[in-house]
Formats: C-alpha cells, structure tokens, sequence
C-alpha cells in the first residue's frame, strides 16, 4: 500500500514540470500575467462619499435639518456624541476635494444631495441656494473632467417628514418621488447618472427596527415590515418621476448593500445554494425590486405581520432600471442543506479576520461573487460598484505620512477578484472606492477611518494616505497586480 502511494507520487513527479522547466517555457509564451489584471478600456474608476457624512455646513443657506441632525444631537447615540456639523467641510472646501480627486485621476464621483437642502420643508417650495451648491460642485466637475453619479438618498431625511411619521408613512414616499422629479428637472443637464436610494436595510431595519441609527425607532414588526415596502415602493414612484422630469436621456439606478453570498466550495451544489440564499436575504429589497414579487418563503415567514400590498405596487416596484449599484464589503459563505430552505449561511467563527470596524470581515471573494451571482441570477446587464473600501486604524506618523498598508492589501485582493469576474464576463462598468475622504461614519462618529485620503478633524487638512497612491496607480495602468 505504502509503496503504491509513493510510486503514485513519484509519477505525478515525473510529469511535472520542475520550476526550470516552467522558467525556460515562458519565455515562449506571451506575458500573459500583466493582461490578466488590465480592466477594459472604459472601466469607470471613482470614489464616493454622502452628503451628511462630508459636507457639513448644517444651517448653511436655508437648509433645513435632517433626522441625522436629531439624532447625531441626541446624547448617547453616537460615538462620544459626535455630530455631522462640520464633518469635512466639503460644502465650502469642495474645489480643494475636486482638485484632489484631479490628482487621483477618477473619472467619476458618486456624492449624494441634502434633501433638506433643496426642500427644508422636506416638500413644497424648493430652496434655490441649496441647489447652487450642488450646481457649484457639478460646475467644477465638469471642469475636471469627472463624472457625477448622483444618489438622492443617502439617510438624511428632512426632520419635519420624520415628525409625519418618516418612511413609517407612505406619504414620504410621494415626498421623494416629488423632490427626486424636482431636482432631477433642475439637474439632469449635468447628471447622467442617478441613484433613488442608497441601502434599504442601512436607513429601515437599523433606522427603524433595531434603532441603532437615526430616527432610532424600534416599531413593532408589522409596522417595520409596512415599513421597509414603503420604502421600495419610494423607490418605484421616483424612478417613474425621474423619466418623468428628465430633460434628456439619463440612467436611472439605486445603491444597494446587497447581502452578499458565496459558495463556500466551488462546485455546482454549492454555488446553487448561495444562489437561492441570495434571492431569500434580499427579499424585501433586491428581490422585489427586480422580480416585482416577494418570494413565498419571506412572505410566509412573516405570517401576520407581512406587509399589505397591491399588484400594482408591484409594478411601481419593479419599475425598470438602468443599472444595479451595489455596495460590497463583505459576503457570507454559503453550504447547502438537505432540509429547508436547502441552504446554510454559515456564521463566522471568532477567528474570522475583519478590519477596523468589526463587521467588516474580509472576503475578497464578494467582488467576484455578489456581482457574478446578481447578474446571473436576475440578468442584470449593467453594474456598478458603488461602494468598496475599509475602515483602519490609520496613524500620522512623525514624518507627516500614513502608511496603511493592510488598507492596500484589502484593496488589492477585492480588486484582483473583481478583474478575475469582468474577464469571465460580468458586466461590472465601474468601481466607487468608499471613499475619497475619512468622513462621519454615522454612529462611529469619526472613530472610524474609511479615507484614502486622512482629514485631521480639527484643521480640516487633507492628507492622501499610502492607499491614494495605491489607488492612482491602479487607475493610471488601469490594472492591479
Ligand atoms: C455603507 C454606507 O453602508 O457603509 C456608508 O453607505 C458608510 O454611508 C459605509 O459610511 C461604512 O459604514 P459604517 O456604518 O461603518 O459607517
């Protein structure tokens, strides 16, 4: 037996190529090694940040306040009480940031619009100087050379909506769709690109069921579930108000952090189980939105507390859209199952490594299998990645530097699995790398460092970290190696 098994090893030995051999035979071959981590051509590189989270100027020019004003305000909700007031100034530093993203060399910027900015009222009579900024910031833009993608909500829902109830009542939802049209009819001669909303789950489940983020609501299921339909459904009308009001042809999409899953193995049975566990986390959001139905189970799980609806809400729903923006951190393995739902969604163990904020575990794999899975499960033809990127424990060092190498390695894997997705054909067009600035990480405060460029909060200065340079020499070879 024993001899057997070494005359087994002894012939796959023979047959081998040793290491010279292989040396000697690429000299024959075409440098294969550099092509296969070039992105195509017109891939769009950028970065991203949001309104509330960079802009700061919270009273500037007639804005009115958003329910993050409230909550950031209300002692005890978030890291050390820390507020978006000043955040990093971009309302009045915004050329020093276009120019800093000139020198980075993306071709887009995905921002998003202060709905309390261009409504205080949340609806009604528009304010024109909340608009101008937006106007200013496209102006320099242009003038740059970058591409604006524009999401019209990024959390910081005008507080007198919250006070009728927020997106517990389906009026805020007519709200949206009324100053999505309105800003869109203002705007769309220099936006192409447009996002209703940006993560369901992010502003409803933790908004409005756990209560960790604003308006900080813990509402019983039923109305959480009531809640998060409106929610799609505000999707839906705004995207129909968006063609509506738009002076030209532009691409209608939203931003998602779809819950992400993998094969844990690589095989038929495994990759078909990610696949339906993918469709059942995200049904009352990705799922609907792009099969206009809830699936049996979620609706069945529910019972009594799942939400009311008419078919035709689920037309409004699923309204078509130009583009899927989905925000990838992170994934979760999947195994499948001999008994229902025929899937497993594997915890993590303790020793899973994860960045500075801890659920951002590392998986490089998610920029290759949320996106290839989304396309092939629901035939999406265009995708953008609107959001990647880490949070870590940068330091200034005395010479003035960061060095944030373990931001670079997380980049380069989730970027190298991104390449390995795109040249087997997944139709990912661009990448937003969250995000060009350090900025107010919601309930973090400013504890958590997500920048490849570091802001020292007390002077507004902008420092570009190690990973800026990483990130500008990606784009200028347009690979990663
Ligand atoms: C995304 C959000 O979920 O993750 C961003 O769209 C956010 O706004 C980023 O900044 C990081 O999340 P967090 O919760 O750690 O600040």
């Amino acid at each position: 037996m024993e001899r057997r098994d070494f005359l087994k090893g002894a012939a796959v030995l023979a047959v081998a190529p040793s290491l010279f051999d292989r040396a000697q035979a690429a000299d024959d071959l075409p440098d294969v090694s550099s092509q296969l981590h070039t992105f195509p051509k017109d891939f769009l590189w950028g970065t991203a940040t949001a309104s509330y989270q960079v802009e700061g100027a919270v009273h500037a020019d007639g804005r009115g306040p958003s329910i993050w004003d409230t909550f950031s305000h209300t002692p005890g909700k978030t890291y050390q009480g820390e507020t978006g007031d000043v955040a990093d100034d971009e309302y009045h530093l915004y050329k020093h940031d276009v120019a800093l993203m000139s020198r980075l060399g993306v071709k887009g910027y995905r921002f998003s619009i202060a709905w309390p900015r261009i409504f205080p009222e949340g609806t009604g009579t528009p304010n024109p100087k909340g608009l101008d900024y937006y106007k200013r910031l496209l102006d320099q833009l242009q003038e740059a050379g970058i591409e604006p993608f524009c999401t019209l909500f990024h959390w910081d829902l005008p507080q007198v909506l919250q006070d009728k109830g927020g997106w517990a009542s389906p009026a805020t939802g007519r709200a949206f769709a009324y100053y999505a049209a309105y800003t869109v009819g203002q705007l769309s001669d220099r936006i192409s690109h447009w996002m209703t909303i940006n993560e369901f789950d992010s502003f409803i489940d933790a908004g409005y069921g756990s209560g960790e983020f604003a308006p900080g609501l813990r509402l019983p299921r039923r109305e959480l579930m009531q809640t998060r339909h409106n929610a799609v459904l505000a999707h839906g009308l705004a995207v129909q108000a968006i063609r509506a009001a738009a002076k030209r042809p532009i691409k209608v999409g939203l931003a998602e952090d779809i819950s992400g899953t993998m094969p844990a193995i690589d095989d038929e049975v495994h990759i078909r189980a990610a696949q339906i566990a993918l469709r059942e986390k995200n049904a009352p959001y990705m799922t609907v939105i792009l099969e206009g139905k809830y699936t049996e189970r979620y609706l069945r799980g529910l019972g009594a507390d799942a939400p009311r609806f008419t078919p035709e809400d689920l037309k409004i729903i699923s309204s078509p859209i130009d583009f899927l923006g989905i925000n990838v951190y992170t994934t979760q393995e999947v195994i499948p199952a001999d008994s229902e739902p025929g899937y497993l969604v594997v915890s993590r163990q303790a020793s899973y490594p994860h960045m500075a904020s801890d659920w951002l575990y590392i998986n490089p794999q998610a920029l290759y299998w949320t996106p290839k899975l989304v396309a092939d499960t629901w035939g999406v033809r265009t995708l953008y990645i609107t959001e990647n990127g880490c949070s870590a424990d940068d330091v200034i060092r005395p010479d003035g530097r960061v060095l944030d190498t373990d931001r670079i390695m997380y980049l380069r894997n989730y970027l190298t699995q991104l390449h390995r997705g795109i040249s087997e054909g997944v139709p990912v067009r661009g990448y937003f790398l969250w995000s060009l600035l350090d900025n107010y990480e919601w309930t973090s405060g400013y504890s958590k460092r997500f920048g490849i460029t570091y802001v020292d909060f007390q002077t507004e200065t902008r420092t570009p970290k190690l990973s800026f340079d990483f990130y500008q020499h990606l784009i200028r070879t347009n690979a990663v190696v």
